[in-house]
């Protein structure tokens, strides 16, 4: 038998919300587009309008809460099973909860993500909308498309030393609807775009109780 074993490293995990989870996080999104839930001083974005979402009703919050908690869970239950124990055991899955505030990045063309972690223990990013036209670029624009690495509007994990048969980037193209979960500390960055519209990503951080959390995000 043959088996290929890829023992380090983090995990990301790659899931999709429910139907009804992204439909209220998008509606809750949309309305918390105001001057007074202006988070972009707790983040790293060069991003003109990022907000913490404030739900409309408790049934939207808990809804939402509870199934990016069992994603949580699910990660963590996950590195548990591959004896990534070392790195999470301070966390106990049952235990899990989400650092308030959820919050909401409206990216536009020319905005940016520099290299950041989170803070907390796990985080997890949501497309809300991915219009097509930024993905296009990877393919049609003349600066983009003959490049070895075309990433207009993707975003990228790093992480250790280059060497032969192993990889230091992950880099992904989002599609609505699409969650990903990762270490908070684990360094990642978002790649700007030229067309004139707007990408919409959700993000949030995990812990258990008892570990300290970091003053910014
Ligand atoms: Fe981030």
């Amino acid at each position: 038998m043959t088996e290929f074993i890829s023992p380090f490293g983090p995990m990301i995990m790659h899931s999709k919300l429910s139907d009804e989870c992204f439909n209220i996080l998008r509606a809750n999104a949309n309305d918390s587009r105001q001057e007074d839930l202006d988070f972009r001083q707790k983040l790293s974005g060069n991003i003109h309008y990022e907000y913490k979402i404030n739900f409309k009703t408790h049934e939207h919050k808990n809804l939402v809460v509870d199934e990016l908690l069992l994603f949580a869970k699910q990660y963590v239950n996950a590195c548990r099973e591959q004896y990534r124990v070392k790195r999470f055991n301070e966390v106990k899955a049952k235990n899990l909860q989400i650092i308030d505030p959820i919050w909401v990045n409206f990216m536009r063309n020319g905005e940016w993500n520099p290299v950041h972690f989170h803070a907390g223990q796990i985080s997890c990013v949501i497309y809300l909308s991915i219009p097509e036209e930024i993905n296009e670029e990877n393919k049609v624009d003349p600066s983009v498309a003959k490049s070895n690495q075309p990433t207009a509007g993707k975003i990228q994990w790093t992480y250790g030393e280059a060497m032969h048969f192993s990889q230091t980037f992950y880099t992904k193209t989002p599609r609505e609807q699409d969650i990903f979960l990762f270490p908070a500390d684990l360094k990642h960055f978002v790649y700007p775009f030229k067309t004139n519209t707007e990408r919409v990503s959700v993000s949030c951080n995990f812990i258990a109780p008892n570990f300290k959390i970091a003053k910014t995000i």
